[in-house]
Order: structure tokens, then sequence, then C-alpha cells
């Protein structure tokens, strides 16, 4: 048989889902068979069901018959009550023609680097950071520039390392914050400095929001609202994160540059034609419906980023700061890699195996993240408390500080 493209290979994943796979066979096979279980603090997804009426909207959505394609852009109603929303966090004069829907926020970036990328393009990308980016932009024969997240700066990107990955072939910059998988949260000062580096260098700026709503400290300042970027910038977000909606897969791009909304509606044409009708029903309704869930969701996310923070901290060799945004933590296991000279897959594959926890190696992310692990603080205080005390009773019978 003939071969698959040359491009193939290059493609990444996402590695966390065939961690899970692995994790749910182990568990199927091994686990259960003795009465025993896995508890998952790797989700990088909402614990809670979607508020009910959401939930409710995709039923009348259903009973009037929106069920047939929309116009590729997406339905107005929702395409304005997006602009909207993003005006209020932006500042920026959006309006719905500045606005493409689709199947999850996730084709937004495949469409945005799809879009500017030439083979031999550089882009700029977050490490450790969300491997869609990398993957996406090395499978169209761009070239990854990673730009490393120190623990030292709270995983804040340093600006004096930005300029020095700028070249001629620079031309888009990803920026994700609040940022899986540090939680870091960029401030005002450090996003204004990116700016000026984007203007002065005439780059675009691909800005992945998806956190945005999930604040534990400050604000979040989106790099639209620094004037004259909004020409030069995409804007990602979704109803994923904000409204415990993963599997209803509603995701937008929202610029104010003609040209590449155009660009972008031409990739979603050829690529989905248009997102599920009934889904952009219910993101409607998550949009302009009462937000008192979000709150309440986002207040016990906090809780339990504290409870998760204290109770790491306790375990020999691991230590993390408390992270501003979203909801990961990344810890850092250097102590114990080293003692036990092993990587973090290993480690989490042991303390799968051991002691029955799932966690997600650090280079999941990318190779700055080869020190760490990552937590995820969506599961419930139980399963928390319950999960890290598996994991300590682990790791203090393998390793002493
Ligand atoms: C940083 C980041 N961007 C984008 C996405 C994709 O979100 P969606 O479910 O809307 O496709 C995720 C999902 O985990 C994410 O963590």
């Amino acid at each position: 048989m003939k071969n698959f493209s040359k491009r193939i290979p290059r493609l990444g994943t996402e590695n966390a889902f065939s961690v899970i796979e692995k994790a749910k066979k182990f568990e199927r096979e091994i686990l259960k068979p003795k009465g025993k279980h896995l508890i998952y603090l790797q989700i990088g997804e909402p614990s809670f069901n979607t508020p009910s009426n959401i939930n409710q909207a995709t039923i009348k959505a259903i009973k009037n018959n929106k069920t047939h394609y929309t116009p590729t852009l997406g339905i107005p109603e929702l395409r304005a009550a997006i602009a909207e929303k993003t005006k209020a966090s932006t500042g920026v004069n959006y309006q719905k023609e500045d606005v493409l829907v689709t199947s999850g926020a996730k084709p937004i970036i495949f469409y945005t680097v799809n879009a500017l990328i030439d083979p031999g393009d550089e882009v700029i990308i977050p490490n450790p950071g969300y491997p869609i980016y990398g993957s996406v932009t090395e499978y169209l024969g761009g070239k990854v520039v990673p730009l490393e997240l120190k623990e030292k700066n709270n995983f804040c990107l340093d600006i004096k390392e930005l300029e020095k990955k700028i070249t001629r072939k620079t031309k888009l910059i990803i920026l994700n914050s609040p940022q899986n998988p540090t939680g870091a949260v960029f401030d005002e000062k450090l996003i204004r400095d990116i700016a000026k580096i984007a203007k002065k260098n005439d780059l675009w700026i691909l800005a992945d929001e998806v956190y945005n709503e999930i604040i534990h400290k400050g604000r979040h300042f989106s790099i639209a609202s620094v004037p004259g970027m909004e020409k030069r910038t995409v804007l990602l977000n979704g109803v994923s994160k904000t409204y415990a909606m993963t599997g209803y897969r509603i995701g937008w791009g929202v610029t104010k540059n003609k040209e590449m909304l155009a660009t972008l509606e031409r990739l979603a044409c050829n690529d989905i034609s248009c997102a599920n009708a009934m889904a952009q029903y219910a993101a409607l309704e998550a949009l302009t419906g009462s937000q008192k869930e979000v709150v309440s969701m986002v207040k016990e996310y906090r809780k339990r980023r504290d409870l998760l923070v204290r109770l790491v901290n306790e375990i020999p060799g691991m230590k993390c700061h408390s992270p501003e945004g979203a909801f990961y933590l990344m810890v850092n296991v250097e102590k114990i890699l080293k003692k036990l000279k092993i990587n973090a897959e290993e480690l989490c594959d042991r303390i799968m195996k051991e002691a029955h926890v799932l966690i997600l190696p650090g280079t999941v992310f990318g190779s700055f993240g080869e020190n760490f692990v990552r937590f995820s603080y969506v599961s419930s205080p139980k399963d928390i408390k319950e999960g890290v005390s598996r994991i300590k009773k682990y790791i203090t019978s393998v390793y002493r500080d």
C-alpha cells in the first residue's frame, strides 16, 4: 500500500488522552478484580454537571427542530452574545461580524496556525504549555520555538527571553493566560510588554483565553485590550471550561482583522461546515442566562486549590506554589526524580501502579516540564484528600528528604 503523507508523523497528540486510556485499562484489568479503584487527579475538565438551564435550552432547541446546518460563522444570536461578552472583558468594540463559532475552541488553534504558517516560519510557544500548539505548528512545517516558563517566575513569561527568541522568521506568538498546565496568570504590565514586542516586530498573537473566568487572584488582562492589538490578535475562547460544557464542543475565535476572520471561516467551512446547531443554542443560554453557577464553581475550585496546595506541600520531595488561575497545579518533583533515578513519566506510572492515583508527567506539556508533575483540582475534596494521602504514603516508602 502507498505511504501516508510525510506530514502525518509530525502531528503530535494530546498525551493526556492516551494516559487516561492506559489508566482505565489498568483499573479494569488489575484493580477492579481486587475491588480497588483509581483516583483521577489528572482531569482537564470541570467535574461539575452542566448547569440545568443550559441543558434545558438544548432540549428546547431539539424540540424546535434546530437540528440543521447553521451558517459556518455560527448563529447570529450566539455571535452577538460572544461579541458582547468579549467586549465586556476586553473593552474592544467587538461586533458579531468579528466572531467565528467552532466545534470547541481547539479548531481555532488549527485554523490560526494554518492561516499564517508556511514551512520554515517560526512560532513562539510557551513551554510547558498546551501540547496542541506545537503539534499543529510542526504538522504544517512550521518551526516551534519553545519559550520556557520558569517556576522561579511563577511560570510567567520572561520578556527578555521572548525578545531573544524573535528572528526574521517569527510570525506568531501563542499566549495562554491563565495557563494550562501551570495556572500562571500574566499581569497587565507583562501583557503590555508582550504587545509592544508584537507591534515592533509585526507579529501575530493567538491568545488562548479558555480559562479567563477561572481566576483566583488578580484579574485577567487580555492582550486585545492594548490599543492597536485587536487587528493582530485572534482571541480563542469557548464554553468548555467556564460552563462545564466540554462535551458540547462549542468554542470561538474573535478578531478585528477582517481578512483573518474570512480565512478562519474558509478553513472552518472546509473542516466542519458549522458547529453543532443545538449546542450553539446551549452556548447562547450559557452566555446570556444566569451566571450564578459559574461564580459558585470558581469559588469551589479555589477552595479545592487551597486544599490541594497544602496537602501536596506536605509530601516529602514535592513542592509547589499556589496558582492564580485555571484548575491545574504544577508540582516540582526534581528531588524525587534524582534520588530514584527516574523520569517524571516513570514516577507517574509508579504512582498509578503503586498508589492507584493518576497524575500527569510535566513532559506531556513539553521538555521544560521534565521536573514536574501536573495535578488538577477539579476533583471532589474527598478524592483530593484520599488521592494525596495515597501518594504521600507511597512516596514516604521510597523517598526521604
Ligand atoms: C489551554 C487550552 N486551550 C484550548 C483547549 C481546548 O478547549 P475546547 O474543549 O474548547 O476545545 C484546552 C482544553 O483542555 C486547553 O487547556
